[in-house]
């Protein structure tokens, strides 16, 4: 089934509860009526799953299973399935039913198990190759996320991965868990590119960008003039098995001047800014394909 099959509202409806998700989730609230979740899938799945796509380009090892926790209406399931055509085995923990109903019938899979259940209630979590949280974190306590974290890494055989707003919030909590992560023996594998601690301070948050495609459903639920919308993320990777790719990440859009490349990169030495002159050919062509969020060597 498509999703257009499943949001039967009306223009307005649609509207008024794709209005209603961005106050709730601006005030920390989970959504709260059919209407609202419906609206979810046509104004924030497109979008969460496509940061899923672009953060799970960083994981260069085979994963054969995955666990997807606060797994809404199964956004992971495509993602995951495109990025490792060999998993055998996904698991998705969710505690609201109607998600549940919903991804069970937009991306019906043999390999996929849903369990319901309230995350901050599970003793343990079975382990898998690959566990990942996203858009889940700002609907739970601190004091719940830390307990949980602990839990996620004794759980993850490979990756962990954890995503999050592209705001100062959703910074700020993936700033801690990072500092949690690593107190447990976890390996930054990306965006950071070393596991010493975060140089970000300040007014500044480390977070990047995905360019959606908006589709004439969305334009008109969000009263939106524009073709396309920018999902701001912040994120982390860690691993028991892999260490970054990379010694830089790019922190913004690279400033291009006549003769030369600037970057702003996050490195082991801190953050700095890289310029790389038209001089120095190869790694010139190299990086005028550069953009924020890419590794740099
Ligand atoms: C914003 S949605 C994100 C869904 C999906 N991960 C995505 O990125 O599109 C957050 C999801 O986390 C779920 N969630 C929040 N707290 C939870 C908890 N304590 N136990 C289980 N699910 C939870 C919510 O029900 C909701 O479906």
């Amino acid at each position: 089934m498509k999703i257009e099959e499943i949001v039967d509202l009306t223009f307005k409806d649609l509207q008024n509860a794709s209005q209603d998700i961005t106050e709730r989730y601006r005030a920390g609230k989970s959504l709260s009526s059919e209407d609202q979740k419906k609206a979810y899938l046509v104004v924030r799945l497109p979008a969460t799953s496509a940061v899923m796509r672009r953060v799970l380009q960083e994981v260069n090892e085979a994963v054969e299973s995955a666990l997807d926790l606060g797994a809404g209406p199964g956004t992971a399931i495509e993602p995951l399935l495109e990025r490792f055509p060999m998993l055998k085995k996904m698991t998705l923990i969710e505690r609201d039913r109607t998600f549940i109903e919903m991804g069970k019938t937009l991306f019906l899979n043999e390999k996929v198990s849903w369990i319901e259940g309230d995350l901050t209630k599970q003793p343990s979590f079975e382990p898998h190759d690959l566990l990942m949280i996203s858009y889940a974190f700002a609907e739970m306590s601190d004091a719940a996320i830390a307990r949980l974290i602990p839990m996620m890494w004794e759980s993850t055989m490979k990756y962990l991965v954890i995503i999050e707003p592209g705001t100062p919030a959703g910074f700020a909590r993936v700033k801690k868990i990072r500092e949690q992560l690593i107190s447990l023996g976890a390996r930054c594998v990306a965006p950071c590119t070393h596991s010493n601690r975060c140089p970000m301070e300040g007014n500044d948050w480390c977070h990047f960008s995905e360019r959606i495609e908006r589709s004439s459903l969305h334009r008109e639920a969000k009263l939106g003039t524009m073709g396309y919308e920018d999902e701001k993320f912040s994120y982390l990777i860690v691993s028991k098995t892999a260490a970054p790719a990379s010694q830089m990440r790019i922190l913004r859009p690279p400033m291009k001047r006549s003769g030369h490349i600037s970057f702003n990169v996050c490195s082991e030495e801190g953050l700095k800014v890289k310029t790389l002159s038209r001089k120095d050919k190869e790694r010139y062509a190299l990086a005028k394909k550069l953009d924020w969020g890419d590794s740099l060597s």
